[in-house]
């Protein structure tokens, strides 16, 4: 099958960027969907760790085409420093060959970033723990109708008359909430500069795409976040703003829906950063070694990790709601030496206990745990199942048996090779 989309099934930080980068060795396009710069996709390549926020993770690979397609909100500024430190690494980045930006793309504002982090002071106690990108204020303006899109940061007539517009409606919501008021002058130069250097970049991705497809083409749509923090299937309302999920990448593209391999990236443990609901969670000094053996903090804003054990409840649901054909199981190799445990059901306030992912007071759920024995040995140079620790096999083979879905490979190390094929 041409296509492949790559999503991550709870929280985000699954490990999609190195996913994406053993992936899109044998692809032609890989393309982003949805999102922004909160993501924070990190590839371990032998020149050394690359964290990427924006620019696709095919970026790598010479040959690929890099899209950031329609579904995206870009911050213009911030794409033009990600390409710069690409520069700097002495990475091939040219635009309008293998980095395309759409024209359709809305654009993140400075004022959006600050909307972002009044709106979390308002909410006070009630905070989603965003991080403070201006991503949801973007969206909104995008249904609002009100938002720029990139394709506007190359008609200087057209950016000046819907920036003042835009200026005028925010400054009468800034000025009384205390909001530095937009400086429409500043905010267009800079987006003209901006917009001069990534010019060449900005096109039609959708036409790019679907004449891909007509001409066979290998694409890989880069999901960004994960599948509860989708908008509309994730711990609502403490998710992000966009179609994190599956269905976020047709729209997100442009290219119509058509078959394709769906690949789901999950944790052999469980993390979230941010506020939000996390049923397994560990608030004890498990989760503490976990965190430590893990290295869990956040690559865009550096916050740790909330850690906890697997849970098959909401895997088996993300995997649904995805249409996961199978899962890429990160981070085993940081298990060695802890219990195994997985949840494998919910007991609900009212006493009765659910396979189903509830909508309301997941925080009110208490998870049902089966534990199994752990493995002591150092499984990162493993590179065959049958090789792996019996204690190990079990583990993979329960998380199968619970989610519903085959593990298709294990990834045991950050490097490029550390991967189990089955
Ligand atoms: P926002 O996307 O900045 O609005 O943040 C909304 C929620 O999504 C917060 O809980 C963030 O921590 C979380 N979030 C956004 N992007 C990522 C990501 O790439 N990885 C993990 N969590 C994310």
């Amino acid at each position: 099958m041409p296509t492949t989309c790559v999503v991550g099934i709870l929280w985000g930080d699954e490990g999609k960027g190195k996913v994406i980068d053993y992936l899109a060795a044998d692809t032609d396009f890989v393309v982003r969907f949805g999102g922004g710069h909160n993501a924070g996709h990190t590839l371990v390549l032998p020149s050394g760790k690359l964290v990427l926020h924006l620019v696709p993770s095919g970026i790598v690979h010479p040959h690929t085409v890099n899209v950031i397609g329609n579904g995206v909100v870009v911050d213009p500024l911030h794409l033009c420093d990600e390409v710069a430190g690409l520069h700097e690494r002495g990475m091939q980045v040219e635009l309008g060959r293998n980095l395309l930006i759409s024209e359709r793309a809305h654009v993140i504002l400075a004022a959006h970033r600050r909307q972002d982090e009044w709106a979390e002071k308002v909410r006070g106690s009630g905070r989603i723990g965003t991080t403070g990108r201006g991503i949801g204020p973007a969206y909104s303006d995008r249904c609002a109708r009100v938002g720029l899109r990139m394709g506007d940061l190359c008609r200087p007539e057209a950016l000046k008359n819907a920036l003042t517009a835009l200026a005028e409606q925010k400054n009468a919501l800034f000025g009384p909430a205390g909001i530095e008021p937009l400086d429409c002058e500043q905010m267009l130069k800079e987006l003209l500069a901006a917009g001069e250097k990534l010019k060449p970049g900005i096109v039609d991705t959708g036409a790019v795409l679907r004449q891909a497809r007509r001409d066979d083409k290998r694409v890989l749509l880069e999901g960004a976040q994960g599948c509860l923090l989708d908008l509309e299937h994730g711990t609502y309302p403490f998710v992000t703003s966009s179609h994190a999920s599956t269905g976020g990448a047709f729209s997100g593209t442009g290219m119509p829906p058509h078959e394709m391999k769906t690949v789901g990236i999950v944790k052999a443990y469980a993390t979230r950063v941010g506020e939000g609901p996390f049923p397994t969670e560990l608030h004890d000094e498990v989760g503490e070694k976990i965190r430590a053996a893990g290295n869990e903090y956040g690559s865009t804003t550096g916050r740790p990790r909330r850690c906890g054990w697997f849970d098959a409840v909401a895997v088996r649901y993300s995997g649904e709601v995805s249409g996961a054909d199978e899962l890429v199981l990160t981070c085993f190799d940081v298990l060695r030496g802890f219990p195994l445990k997985l949840a494998t059901g919910y007991r609900l306030p009212n006493g009765d206990v659910t396979t189903a992912l509830p909508a309301f007071d997941l925080e009110r759920v208490e998870p049902q745990f089966v534990e199994l024995p752990g493995f002591d040995e150092d499984i990162s140079a493993v590179r065959v199942f049958d090789d792996l620790p019996a204690n190990a096999k079990a583990y993979v083979q329960a998380i199968e048996e619970h989610t519903g879905l085959r593990v298709g490979t294990i990834s045991v190390g950050p490097g490029r090779d550390q991967v189990i094929q089955r």
